[in-house]
Parts: structure tokens; C-alpha cells; sequence
């Protein structure tokens, strides 16, 4: 029995070993096709579905974009210079802001005047740190308009009342010589800012006050009474949507709100395990580890699909959108830091899983017209990491720079038939995909290959598209964990494709294991 066991052990720790480190020996080459249909385009790729969350939270708002106007590290105005440059690079369409959590807490009037008389708070949500306010709604915008994004303002319901939320935004909009516009002038900005997106709290079914999805529905109507949709303030109303599958939160909200709201949002993150007590590690993980990441973050179809029937059945002309406004990988913290800073590392997993996403997200365009990924910097899948006043670009971060073409884009109807990958108990697809029409007239394909071993040949029927050229960029790297060090050179970044041939109405595609390809047709 204890000879058996020990065996048993052994055979487990060599399964183990096999799966951690399995070299590349047993790689394939699989095949697969797709029917690009260039003639049936579809709805617009809204930019929006590119953008940013970033909440007052661990190192996201202070080290991560604020260091203070006094800092060594350049900045202007406070704002560091290397994260405007990054993600200006990105094009980051829109940007949510101040929570999460955070949203349901935060006291705008907190955040405005001269620093030196701001208040300081305690940051309950997010380990008591904290919260100097020196970052309030003046240097949000400065910080918008840096990167040129379009500002996404939560507004807090859970502890608030509809006078706290319409003052806010009289100040912000207010073109006129009414008090809250003259206090804003006073405070250095002339002209109304522009906010074209306001989210009525945040989880509501939660850290936003633990309602119920028809008491949230009433106190939704009551805060959009007074919040004086008008061409002062003309934004997206967003209502607080649902957790995850709870598509009850969701009926309830089509039923009760209706056309009182533009958008309803939604929230996914992608644990390894599903479990949150122990959601598993950035880095050195196995390759069952990759494939269950992979088998949770699919789930995202079948969620937008469930949400979307529900959306369908009480919109059809789908006037409502849905907003996935928080999504992205959430592991363990690093060891070391504080576990109310949600910080951790970034690997080329997490830049084959945006991929991965964005195609969910092409698919479903006519409904899903925003996202937004937790959290721009610092914080859960992260597009930036810092570290005093070096910085490194995430496997994330260039995954979006690649998908920057399928901004505002037509979409176009891509079939493929994907093999599938076996790791232990999960079978996956072992691709995913999607195509447009870019604003520059050239056809653009987006490929995530979510097969850790096996490398790809596309072969894809064109139809009619005239095009006689293939480029375009790919990234991948030896390890599935690999990572871009802070302050030093970036070893996952796109580099050029050379993979692809076209002949004829037919496009073959070379795809390298575990990886990112984005090609323009031309
Ligand atoms: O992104 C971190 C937190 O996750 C947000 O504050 C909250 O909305 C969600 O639960």
C-alpha cells in the first residue's frame, strides 16, 4: 500500500513536471479554416469596447499615474509623462473612473480646491490605505484629456443621494454663471468638461450597497430624475448591471428602468481556479493552470449570450447598451504586497486572453458597445506596471496596441471551424478570431491562438476581397509565463509577421503556438 502510494506520488509529480515544463517536443502543427465574408458588413466595433478602468486602488491612481507636480519623475501638471506617452499609444478611446468599490464611497467635493485642503480619507475597499485626494475630478480629466480619452464618471448611489450626483455633474457640465460653474472656473477650468459617459453606481448587488435588483431599480429611477439629461449633460446614463450570470439582476433592470437608462453594465473576471480564496498565480503556473484560465475566460460567450437573450427579449431594436465595464485576469497578489492592492504580474497569458476577449467582443458589436479592463495600471490585468520611476509595457498593453485597428471598424462575419486542445480534464478551442474593415479602408483579421504547444495553419476563403498583400504583427515568446521586466527591455512585444500568403481567394496563415497575430489585407 505505502510502495503504491509512493508510486502513485511519483507518477503525480512527474504528470506535474510533464505539464510545467513540457517542451516543445510534442508540439503539432494543426489546420483549420474560416470564411472571411467581406461583402456582409456587419455593426460598428465601437472604440469604446478598447477601454480603460482605473480606480482609486492599491498603486492604480497614486505612483501609477500621479506622482505630484514636485516629483523627480517627469510629469506634467503632477501626471507622469512615460504612462501619457504609453497609453496615448494605445488610444485609449475611453477611461472609467473613480471606482469599483470606490465609486460608492467617494465624495467629489473631496477631490476638488487646493490640495493642501483636501481631506484625507480612509480607502476602506481597498485595505484602509490611505487617500490624500491630491488626485480629485480637475486632475482626472487633465489626465483624460492627456491621453486623449474620453471620460467615463461613476457616481456614488450606495452612500449618496441624487443631490450629491447632480451637483457633481452641474459642476463638471455647467456652461453658465451658476454657482457650482463659477466654483469650477475658480478652481481653473474655464470651459464645461466633457463627460460623455456617467455610470449610477457601482455593483449595486454588492460593495455598492447590497440591493436588491428591485430596489436598485427604484433608487436608479430616483438618481435619474434629477440627473437632467439635457444639452448641458447629454451623456450615456449607465445603470449598475449585473454579477457575472446573475441574468435575474439584468430582467429585473430591462423590466423596472427601461429606456430611463442607455446602458446597463456588467462584470466578469477570469479566475483561474473560479475560485476566489485561492484564484491562482500570475506567473509559474502549469499548463493545466493556462488551460483552465483559458476555460474560465471563454465563459465570456456564453455569459454575453445570456445577458444579450435577456437584453433582446425587452430591446429588440437594441437601443440599450451593454457595458462590460469591468473584466480581466484576477490572481493571488504577489508575495510581499498588500492583498488590498490587487497587484500582479502580467505575462504573455494575459496578452493572449485580451486577444481572446476582443474577439468575444467583435462578435457581439451590435450590443456590446463598451468595456472597459480591470485596471489600467498596477492593478489586476494591468496594461502598465511601475516601480518608482521605471515602468514596463504588459504582454496586455500590447495586445491592445495590435487590436488598435479595429477601432471603430466595421465588423465582418468570420467563420472558423477551431480544432480543439486537450490539457488534462478541459478540451478548448484551440483558437479564436475576428475580422473588419478598418477606417483606412484595409481588411483586418485578429487571431488568438490559446494552444499553449500547438502552432496553426489558417486557410482562409476570402470570396471576392481584392486584396494581394498580407502584413501585420504577432507576438508570442518561449514561455507561457513570460513577462516584460519593469525598467528593463521587453521580451513579449509584436513583432512583424511574415507567416501569411495570399493566392487567389485563398489566405494562409501560419500561427505560432500560444499567441497573438493581427494581419491586414491590402
Ligand atoms: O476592480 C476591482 C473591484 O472589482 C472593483 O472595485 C469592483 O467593482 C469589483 O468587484
Amino acid at each position: 500500500m505505502l510502495k503504491h502510494t509512493a508510486s502513485s506520488i511519483l507518477a503525480v509529480i512527474a504528470a506535474a513536471t510533464t505539464l510545467l515544463f513540457a517542451p516543445a517536443i510534442d508540439a503539432k502543427t494543426l489546420t483549420a479554416t474560416a470564411t472571411l465574408k467581406a461583402d456582409q458588413p456587419g455593426p460598428q466595433i465601437s472604440r469604446y469596447i478598447y477601454g480603460q478602468f482605473s480606480e482609486h486602488l492599491g498603486r492604480g491612481i497614486y505612483d501609477g499615474i500621479w506622482v505630484g507636480e514636485d516629483s523627480a519623475i517627469p510629469n506634467v501638471r503632477g501626471i507622469r509623462t512615460d504612462v501619457v506617452t504609453a497609453l496615448k499609444d494605445i488610444h485609449v478611446p475611453v477611461i472609467r473612473w473613480p471606482g469599483g468599490c470606490f465609486a460608492d464611497e467617494y465624495h467629489w467635493r473631496d477631490g476638488i480646491g487646493p490640495r493642501k485642503d483636501r481631506p484625507s480619507r480612509k480607502n476602506n475597499w481597498w485595505g484602509g490605505s490611505p487617500e490624500s485626494n491630491a488626485f480629485g475630478t480637475h486632475e482626472f480629466m487633465d489626465f483624460a484629456e492627456q491621453i486623449g480619452a474620453d471620460p467615463y464618471v461613476s457616481v456614488n448611489v450606495g452612500s449618496s443621494n441624487p443631490t450629491e450626483m447632480r451637483e457633481w455633474i452641474e459642476y463638471m457640465t455647467s456652461p453658465g454663471d451658476d454657482t457650482l460653474a463659477q466654483e469650477r472656473r475658480k478652481n481653473g477650468r474655464d470651459k464645461p468638461f466633457k463627460v460623455p459617459v456617467i455610470g449610477i453606481g457601482n455593483e449595486s448587488w454588492g460593495c455598492g450597497g447590497a440591493m436588491t435588483p428591485e430596489y436598485y431599480s427604484n433608487e436608479y429611477r430616483r438618481f435619474q430624475e434629477f440627473f437632467h439629461k439635457n444639452s448641458d449633460n447629454n451623456a450615456i446614463r449607465v445603470a449598475s448591471g449585473a454579477n457575472a450570470f446573475d441574468t435575474k439582476w439584468t430582467e429585473v433592470l430591462m423590466k423596472n428602468i427601461g429606456n430611463r437608462m442607455d446602458a446597463i453594465s456588467l462584470h466578469y473576471y477570469t479566475l483561474p481556479t473560479g475560485n476566489w480564496d485561492k484564484k491562482g498565480a500570475a506567473t509559474g503556473f502549469s499548463q493545466q493552470d493556462w488551460a483552465n484560465t483559458f476555460d474560465q475566460t471563454l465563459r465570456m460567450e456564453d455569459l454575453l449570450q445570456k445577458h444579450i437573450a435577456v437584453m433582446d427579449a425587452a430591446d429588440p431594436q437594441k437601443k440599450i447598451g451593454l457595458y462590460v465595464d469591468e473584466w480581466g485576469t484576477w490572481y493571488d497578489v504577489e508575495a510581499g504586497t498588500n492583498p488590498g492592492h490587487l497587484y500582479q504580474l502580467n505575462t504573455l497569458r494575459d496578452g493572449v486572453l485580451a486577444a481572446a476577449n476582443f474577439n468575444i467582443f467583435h462578435h457581439h458589436a451590435d450590443r456590446v458597445r463598451l468595456t472597459a479592463i480591470a485596471q489600467t495600471i498596477n492593478v489586476l490585468q494591468a496594461m502598465i506596471l511601475t516601480q518608482g520611476d521605471k515602468i514596463a509595457l504588459t504582454p496586455t498593453y500590447y495586445a491592445y496596441k495590435m487590436y488598435v485597428p479595429f477601432q471603430d471598424a466595421t465588423a465582418l462575419p468570420f467563420d472558423v471551424t477551431a480544432p480543439t486542445y486537450t490539457i488534462g480534464d478541459k478540451t478548448l478551442p484551440a483558437f479564436n478570431a475576428s475580422a473588419a474593415k478598418g477606417k483606412d479602408g484595409k481588411t483586418y483579421i485578429g487571431i488568438s491562438n490559446m494552444d499553449p504547444n500547438d502552432s496553426l495553419v489558417l486557410t482562409v476563403d476570402i470570396g471576392d476581397l481584392k486584396a494581394k498583400t498580407v502584413t501585420g504583427q504577432v507576438m508570442t515568446a518561449d514561455k507561457m509565463d513570460a513577462a516584460n521586466p519593469i525598467g528593463g527591455k521587453a521580451v513579449v512585444a509584436p513583432v512583424a509577421y511574415k507567416g501569411g500568403k495570399i493566392k487567389g481567394n485563398q489566405l494562409t496563415l501560419d500561427v505560432p503556438a500560444k499567441s497573438v497575430v493581427v494581419v491586414s489585407l491590402d
